[in-house]
């Protein structure tokens, strides 16, 4: 059977009882039959899942919104019930999650919500066309899923290039029996900001798509040149943000964190952004690391963290008495996003300060380790895949093993993986940019005793092994979580055979 007759099989499968049966059963050629992602197999998972059986309703509206960035900078975005980020979810450890999303976007565009870290059924990951049909304007789908794993997440649309807009909120699994100390949490999202203030996402696209041959770059109002970093390797990003935001906020009109000196607060810092890293430190204060991705690690302290895009971490901060700049600088792009945390008197700083944390010690995934709890035991694997990355800005021409991903044939670039087997992926960069790479319904490990992540950035010219137990089957996307490259084509399935 080719694989646009597979394909087929698994979309007319979606919804209809018995799909996976179907799938299984009518492999004829030397393709292999796949997981169906409302098959029997995942059912069977989620049940296995059990869950506290509590649930948690909420409904979620994709519209057009003017939101306030603060600062007097307002604009005309895509955002969820009108905010930006969306109002954050909260969860306890083995809630079901139930979530009625709306569309209302313009003209003729679908959407979908996807649960970005978390290990659901695959049914339920909002990733179009292969694990359901784009949600229509006009119409609803509901998300119903156990979320069996503690940590730091957030959420935003899988298609087209809509994690640009304002659509994203974090998403708060909390642990019933949390085994950190602390007194207070406050949510850090940060985000490059384009839309509507110099054009939207899908006409930066446009313009990065052309390619940088025979291009005019200086007439070029989204394209970035000559963002440098020594931390990525190279070329930090492409694109040029007018603003970079904390919690919604431009700079100038910053988020404020108020507490108490000598408290300790838990910051969860997730990157929403879309083709920027952040180098992120507190003034004033060293923070102790203590999850990437929702997963535990071994404790590390450090001055600032380096965080790419889709990654999340959880640092610990004991507060001093004062106000202090919260900075995140846009890896190499020499701007930067501000919120304050304020537990005293004195004047804020302005939107420009640079606190000299930022240029101490920069925490890395590299430099961190699974927590014992988590470590994978052993790192041998029954299958290993070499994921090449690969294309340039040139052509504009990202790809996975060459192939640049096609959405009307999602399974010429599967990467098959076998339920009940443990997993390695190769990934070789022979690109000259650093790509964070994520893959949907799993949190792999860095190498052998390396942290427990679903993305991961991996630098120009550089190999990255990670290792993950195939035990969620389905169809998993694998891609580069800058948008505009996982858009153009830096994109795979990881495909469960049935
Ligand atoms: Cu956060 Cu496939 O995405
Ligand atoms: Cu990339």
């Amino acid at each position: 059977m080719n694989s646009i007759n597979r394909r087929s099989i698994l979309l007319a499968g979606l919804g209809a009882a018995g799909a996976g049966a179907l799938a299984a059963c009518t492999n004829s050629g030397s393709a292999p039959a796949l997981v169906s992602p409302s098959g029997s197999a995942v059912a069977a998972t989620e049940k296995r899942r059990g869950g506290t059986g509590r649930q948690h309703k909420i409904a979620l509206t994709a519209a057009p919104a003017r939101v306030d960035l603060g600062g007097g900078v307002k604009a005309n975005t895509w955002a969820f019930d009108g905010r930006t980020p969306g109002k954050e979810i909260r969860l306890s450890t083995g809630d079901t999650l139930v979530a009625e999303l709306a569309n209302q976007l313009p003209g003729k565009t679908t959407t979908s919500i996807h649960w970005h870290g978390i290990a659901l059924r695959n049914d339920m990951d909002g990733a179009p066309p292969a694990t359901q049909t784009a949600v229509r304007p006009g119409s609803t789908f509901t998300y119903r899923f156990v979320a069996d794993a503690p940590g730091t997440y957030f959420f935003h649309p899988h298609v087209g290039v809509q994690l640009d807009r304002g659509l994203y909120a974090p998403l708060i699994v909390e642990d019933p029996r949390e085994p950190l100390a602390y007194d207070d949490e406050w949510v850090v999202v940060l985000d490059d900001w384009v839309d509507g203030v110099t054009g939207t996402p899908d006409e930066v696209f446009a313009e990065l798509k052309q390619g940088m041959g025979g291009m005019d770059m200086s007439g070029s109002p989204f394209m970035l040149m000559g963002a440098e970093s020594d931390l990525l390797g190279g070329d930090a990003g492409d694109v040029k943000y007018p603003y970079h935001l904390v919690n919604g906020r431009v700079p100038d009109d910053p988020d404020v964190y108020t507490g108490k000196p000598g408290r300790k607060v838990r910051l969860r810092i997730i990157n929403a952004g879309s083709d920027t890293a952040y180098r992120v430190a507190l003034s004033g204060h060293t923070m102790t690391v203590t999850h990437t991705d929702g997963f535990p690690i071994q404790h590390q302290r450090t001055d600032a963290l380096l965080i790419g895009m889709g990654e999340r971490y959880d640092v610990l901060v004991t507060l001093a008495d004062g106000v202090f700049p919260l900075v995140a600088l846009a890896e190499g792009k020499k701007t930067s996003g501000l919120a304050l945390v304020r537990t005293g008197s004195g004047r804020a700083p302005t939107a420009a300060v640079r606190p000299r944390e930022l240029d101490g010690t920069v925490m890395t995934a590299s430099r961190l380790r699974a927590a014992d709890d988590v470590r994978l035991e052993s790192a041998t694997a029954d299958v290993t895949h070499r994921i090449e990355l690969t294309g340039g800005m040139m052509h504009y021409n990202w790809a996975i093993n060459g192939k640049p991903f096609d959405m009307a044939d999602p399974d010429a670039n599967a990467i098959l993986v076998e339920e009940g087997r443990r997993a390695r992926l190769d990934f070789v960069n022979t690109t000259t940019m650093w790509h964070p790479m994520h893959l949907h319904g799993h949190t792999f490990q860095l190498g052998r005793s390396g942290p427990r992540k679903d993305t991961a950035i991996v630098l120009p010219k550089k190999k990255l092994s990670v290792f993950f137990d195939a035990d969620n089957p389905g169809q998993w996307m694998l891609h580069c979580h800058n948008a505009y490259h996982g858009e153009a084509g830096m994109m795979a399935t990881v495909a469960y055979q049935a």
